[in-house]
C-alpha cells in the first residue's frame, strides 16, 4: 500500500486511546469507537472520526485495531463488525483474551471472512509506554498479507516481533504476563518485608540499582508504592483475568505460585482493589 492506510481502533480505553492518539499525531486517518463515547472524545480535536458504532468506525478502515477489555467483549465486537469488514482488511486481535478466544476467532474469520486477514496481535507494555509509543507487538498471522498493519504497528510500538501463525502471540503474551504478575507479587511481598525491618522502598532500590535485579519495571512499582498513587496503569482485575488465561491454558504445566496469586489476587479484587493498578497488591498486604 503506497498511501498510509486507513485505521479503526474499536476500544479506546487506557491502551486503545494512545494508540489512536499516537496513530493521528502520526498522520493517520483513524476512526475511533468506543462504547463510552466520552473516553474518545478528546481526541476529537486531533482528527478523530469517532463513530457510534463499532460497524461504522470499521466501513472504510484498511486495518483495524482491536482493544477490549476481554475475551466475550471482544467476540461480541467482532461479531457484530464481521459482515461490516472492507474487502481484503487487516484484523489485528490486541487484547490480552486468551488462547481459547483467540483460537475461536481465527476459525470464525477463516470461514466467514478468508478475504480479511486475522492477525493476533498482543501488546507488552503498559499505559504510559503506550502513550510513548514504546510497546513491544507480538503479532502472528499471514505477515505476507498483513503488510498494510506494519507501517500501523510501527507508529504505536517501538517494535514488532512476529511469532509465527496466528495464535502464537497470544501463547507468548500469557508467558510474558505470567512474568510480569509473579514478579509484581514478589515485589509486593519483598518491599513488605523491607517496611517490617525498617526500610524504604527507596532504600530497596539503592540496593538494587545497577545491578541484574534492578527491572525498570520494578521501580515503577515501587515508586507507585511509596507514592501511595495506584491509578491504573494495569488494572488489578485485568491482571488477574491473565492469571486465570494463563492457569487455563497451561495443559500439563504446573504453576502452583501462579495459582496461589490467581487466589489471592480474587481475595483483593473482592476486596475492592480491583480498579487500581496492580501494584495495589501491596496496599492489600499490608491490611491484612
Ligand atoms: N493496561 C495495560 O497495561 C495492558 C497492557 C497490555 C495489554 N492489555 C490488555 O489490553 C486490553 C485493554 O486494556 P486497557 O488497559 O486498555 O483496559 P481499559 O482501560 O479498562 O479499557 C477496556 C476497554 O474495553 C471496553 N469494554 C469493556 N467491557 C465492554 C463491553 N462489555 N462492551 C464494549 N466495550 C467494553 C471499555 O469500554 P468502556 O470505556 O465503555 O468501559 C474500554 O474501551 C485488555 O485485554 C488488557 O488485558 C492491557
Amino acid at each position: 500500500m503506497s498511501q498510509q492506510p486507513v485505521v479503526a481502533v474499536l476500544g479506546l480505553g487506557a491502551m486503545g486511546h494512545a494508540f489512536a492518539a499516537n496513530l493521528l499525531k502520526k498522520g493517520f486517518s483513524v476512526h475511533g469507537w468506543n462504547r463510552t463515547r466520552a473516553r474518545g472524545e478528546d481526541l476529537l480535536d486531533a482528527g478523530l472520526h469517532l463513530s457510534d458504532s463499532a460497524a461504522q468506525a470499521v466501513k472504510s478502515a484498511d486495518v483495524v485495531l482491536v482493544m477490549l477489555a476481554d475475551g466475550a467483549t471482544t467476540q461480541q465486537v467482532l461479531s457484530d463488525v464481521q459482515a461490516e469488514l472492507k474487502s481484503g482488511a487487516t484484523l489485528c486481535q490486541m487484547g490480552t483474551i486468551g488462547v481459547e478466544a483467540t483460537d475461536a476467532l481465527i476459525a470464525q474469520f477463516a470461514q466467514a471472512r478468508p478475504d480479511v486477514v486475522f492477525i493476533d496481535a498482543p501488546v507488552s507494555g503498559t499505559k504510559a509506554p503506550a502513550e510513548n509509543a514504546q510497546i513491544l507487538v507480538m503479532a502472528s498471522g499471514d505477515r505476507a498479507r498483513a503488510s498494510a498493519a506494519e507501517p500501523v504497528f510501527a507508529a504505536i510500538s517501538k517494535g514488532q516481533q512476529w511469532l509465527g501463525a496466528a495464535g502464537a502471540s497470544t501463547r507468548m503474551k500469557l508467558v510474558v504476563n505470567s512474568w510480569l504478575i509473579g514478579l509484581m507479587q514478589s515485589l509486593a511481598e519483598s518491599e513488605r518485608l523491607a517496611e517490617t525491618f525498617g526500610f524504604s522502598s527507596d532504600d530497596v532500590w539503592k540496593v538494587l540499582e545497577g545491578g541484574p535485579l534492578a527491572a525498570p519495571y520494578a521501580k515503577v512499582k515501587l515508586d507507585m508504592i511509596a507514592s501511595g498513587d495506584f491509578t491504573p496503569q494495569m488494572h488489578l482485575v485485568l491482571a488477574l483475568k491473565d492469571a486465570r488465561l494463563a492457569l487455563e491454558a497451561a495443559g500439563d504445566a504446573k504453576l502452583p505460585a501462579l495459582e496461589n496469586i490467581s487466589a489471592l489476587w480474587q481475595q483483593a479484587v473482592d476486596a475492592g482493589y480491583g480498579e487500581q493498578d496492580l501494584a495495589a497488591i501491596s496496599q492489600y498486604l499490608k491490611a491484612q
